[in-house]
């Protein structure tokens, strides 16, 4: 028997960034665990391969539309084609998200080679990215007064990690947005509307493995670094955040809002030394 505490059976979720890898390996355990799972991403035909790739292998409970989370006209039309659906939104899940090379500070260079354009991409992005689809899918969640929106941190938001100045910026103001929405939706439409985050480690993607690991697989200077200051002594695999958004977006999670959880192997919680 199910326990009913962390049930997402039939529930409407929908995944920003659901082509990624852990926002769309959380989609697809998602769909797993009973939910209807509605998978955004930029491409219209990337969407088409991902949904029709989950249908075949895990539920029909899946959909997807084509979603910039950076153009609020199309984030309202996509709401009304979930609405027309499922007739209401249980949880969002704000996976889209990212780093651009312009927007770092690598250690040949200086902050007088910040490409500020990307820098403002990266920024715009991982945080109006994040706070334009909450906008947009919390009406029915106001209508319903129940839902949960869980954003994505990263270790890069409270303590300075080289290089990555854009995208340390983007999600230390994740961090802060996070609280402040969950504060906000509290107090103005009640109890049932949660906002929390995960804030992930180091887990090898398309965007960081080549920062972390060499081509025979062994570890980069930067990948050794990593290591060494995460307790458990490895990366994480993506499967392992499935576990804390499943809790945050549940019934389990009723009193929990505001939360920025780690899933680090400890390596927020190690001075290194
Ligand atoms: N992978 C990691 O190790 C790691 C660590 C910490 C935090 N994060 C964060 O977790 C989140 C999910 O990461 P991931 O591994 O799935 O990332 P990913 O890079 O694998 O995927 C990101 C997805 O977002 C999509 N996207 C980019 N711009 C978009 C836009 N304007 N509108 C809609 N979609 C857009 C991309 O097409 C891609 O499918 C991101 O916010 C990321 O920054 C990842």
């Amino acid at each position: 028997m199910k326990n009913s505490l962390f049930d997402l059976e039939d529930r409407v979720i929908v995944v920003t960034g659901a082509a990624g890898v852990l926002a769309g390996g959380t989609a697809r355990y998602l769909l797993e665990q009973g939910a209807k799972v509605v998978m955004l991403d930029l491409k219209q035909e990337v969407v088409d391969q991902i949904v029709a790739d989950a249908k075949a292998t895990i539920s029909p409970k899946v959909s997807g539309y084509a979603c910039n989370v950076l153009d609020r006209a199309m984030i309202e039309s996509v709401y009304e084609k979930v609405m027309a659906e499922h007739g209401r939104v249980d949880a969002l899940v704000n996976g889209a998200g990212g780093n651009m090379a312009g927007a770092m500070v690598n250690p040949d260079q200086t902050i007088f080679d910040l490409q500020f354009d990307q820098y403002e991409k990266v920024l715009d992005l991982n945080l109006k990215g994040t706070l334009l689809p909450t906008i947009v899918f919390v009406k029915a969640m106001v209508q319903q007064k129940k839902g949960a929106i869980v954003n994505f941190s990263s270790m890069a938001a409270k303590q300075a990690i080289s290089r990555g100045i854009g995208y340390s910026n983007a999600k230390g103001a994740i961090d802060n947005l996070t609280r402040w929405l969950a504060m906000e939706f509290g107090m103005k439409f009640g109890e049932g509307l949660r906002v929390n985050a995960i804030a992930p480690g180091f887990f090898l993607g398309k965007q960081n493995r080549a920062l972390l690991v060499n081509e025979d697989g062994s570890y980069t200077p930067r990948g050794k670094q990593v290591v060494a200051k995460t307790p458990m002594g490895r990366f994480g695999d993506q499967s392992e955040v499935y576990g804390c958004i499943h809790y945050l977006l549940s019934d389990a999670a009723s009193f929990v809002t505001g939360a920025i959880i780690p899933v680090d192997g400890g390596f927020s919680s190690f001075s290194g030394i």
